[in-house]
């Protein structure tokens, strides 16, 4: 099987940095696009926050650290990652933009470039369309914080090569991570069952069963879950969330999909959760306060 040497990466915030920082930590030469140079910039910076914490760890060397960043490029050029082996989307949950960026993609890249989109709830096939490749064409769906999280869904559409997932499966693995295959169903399996869990949690806060800071605490020590789920909520993004809830319930037509009103009041008012400091918790404050949120 062919091996991924080179990969493109569309977009450098939470995910596409992450995305970026483990491809070249595989080995792979990478290129970073993003519209802005200061959104290029941020990501440089939470890559090198990222992998400075895993040399101070322990988890990897300074030299490995050092070669991996040398493999790095950022760039506001989409034509400079036309000859990327493979191109990773990782740009705001929005078909639209997502298409614009494939059809343009299908034009500068040779035949041969698999194109993977990490999106959490958009449908496969529908962005497959944009591109005369759909049986290279997949869904490569990474978990945040990927430097850290060893899962990646590798989704197959209607239209997708047996090969594509293989060589997916195959750069999943050279990446350290576990894959898992998965079909082109919103929410895939992962945010199928972590997204109405969320909800839940935030239909739980407007009803008043519970503080914000008492319900995460209480998953935290009574499930053992890493995080509580209005802590995760901040941390995926609760603009992305409300996106990826949109999404789904326009799939499955089932209420504990769609958004709850508190979550898009929060959206409207601006905020986004940890990413601008935002969301179930006042981020500006160390520790972290829970916000006010009129309730
Ligand atoms: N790179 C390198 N190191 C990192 C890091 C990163 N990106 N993020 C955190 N770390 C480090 C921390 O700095 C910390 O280091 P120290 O021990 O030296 O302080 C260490 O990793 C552990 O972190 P924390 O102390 O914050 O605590 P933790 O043990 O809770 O680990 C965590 C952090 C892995 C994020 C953990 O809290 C966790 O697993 N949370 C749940 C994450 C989750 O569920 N993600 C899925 C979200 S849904 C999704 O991704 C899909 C979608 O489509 C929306
Ligand atoms: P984010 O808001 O942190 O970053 C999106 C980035 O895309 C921004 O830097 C933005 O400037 C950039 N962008 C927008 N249009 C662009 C274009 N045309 N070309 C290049 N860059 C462009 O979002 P995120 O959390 O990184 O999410 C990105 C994707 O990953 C979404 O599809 C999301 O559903 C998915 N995802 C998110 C998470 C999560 O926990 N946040 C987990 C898994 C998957």
């Amino acid at each position: 099987m062919t091996p991924i040497n080179s990969v493109g990466v569309i977009g450098s915030g939470l995910m596409g940095s992450g995305i970026a920082q483990v491809a070249a930590q595989a080995g792979c030469q990478v290129r970073v696009r993003d519209t802005a140079i200061g959104q290029l910039q941020k990501g440089r910076a939470s890559i090198e926050k990222s992998t400075a914490k895993l040399v101070e760890k322990g988890k990897i060397l300074a030299s490995d650290r050092d070669a991996a960043l040398s493999r790095l490029e950022f760039t506001t050029d989409l034509g400079q990652l036309a000859l990327s082996d493979l191109i990773i989307e990782a740009i705001t949950e929005d078909l639209d933009l997502k298409n614009q960026i494939w059809s343009e993609l299908d034009r500068l890249c040779p035949p041969h470039t698999i194109f993977a989109s990490n999106t959490s709830s958009l449908t496969i096939a529908a962005m497959a369309v944009a591109t005369t490749r759909p049986d290279r064409f997949a869904g490569l769906h990474f978990f945040n914080p990927v430097p850290l999280m060893t899962l990646v869904e590798v989704v197959r559409s209607v239209g997708t090569s047996q090969e594509t997932v293989d060589r997916l499966f195959a750069f999943a693995r050279q990446a350290g991570k576990e894959p898992v295959a998965a079909r082109d169903s919103s929410g895939f399996i992962v945010n199928l069952l972590l997204v109405p869990y969320i909800f839940d949690a935030i239909r739980a806060v407007e009803r008043g069963v519970a503080s914000i800071q008492d319900l995460d605490t209480a998953m935290r020590l009574g499930a053992s879950h890493p995080m509580g789920p209005l802590t995760l909520a901040d941390f995926v993004g609760l603009d992305t969330l409300a996106r990826i809830g949109d999404i789904m319930f326009d799939e499955y037509r089932e209420t504990r999909y769609a958004p709850p009103p508190l979550l898009t009041r929060m959206v409207i008012a601006g905020f986004q959760g940890r990413k601008n400091g935002r969301g179930f918790y006042d981020y500006s404050q160390e520790p972290p306060r829970p916000s006010e949120l009129g309730l």
